[in-house]
């Protein structure tokens, strides 16, 4: 079973608020501290951005998607 969180689709502002709680040391719980020392270099703009992306959901545009029309002309 997959125990992480999926990024995908994470509201802007819990992702901003996780990347800038890992970055400036007040969340703990990655074990190996990889995730603090991802964060580490980020600048706000940085961390906007990637929260931008994220926050796309690109399957709903891809959901909603209609097929073009085929001409046979
Ligand atoms: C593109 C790179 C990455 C992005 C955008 C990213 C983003 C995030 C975000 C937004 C969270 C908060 C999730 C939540 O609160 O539900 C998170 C948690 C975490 N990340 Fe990353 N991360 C990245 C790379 C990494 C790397 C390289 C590591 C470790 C080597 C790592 C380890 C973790 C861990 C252990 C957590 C805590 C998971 C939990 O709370 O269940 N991340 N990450």
């Amino acid at each position: 079973m997959n125990e992480t969180t999926a990024l995908r689709g994470m509201p802007k502002e819990y992702f901003i608020r996780s990347m800038e709680l890992f970055r400036d040391g007040h969340r703990h719980n990655d074990t190996a501290r990889g995730m603090s020392q991802f964060a580490q270099p980020l600048t706000d703009a940085e961390i906007e951005t990637l929260a931008n992306y994220y926050a796309c959901d690109a399957t709903a545009q891809v959901a909603n998607a209609q097929p073009k029309e085929v001409s046979s002309q």
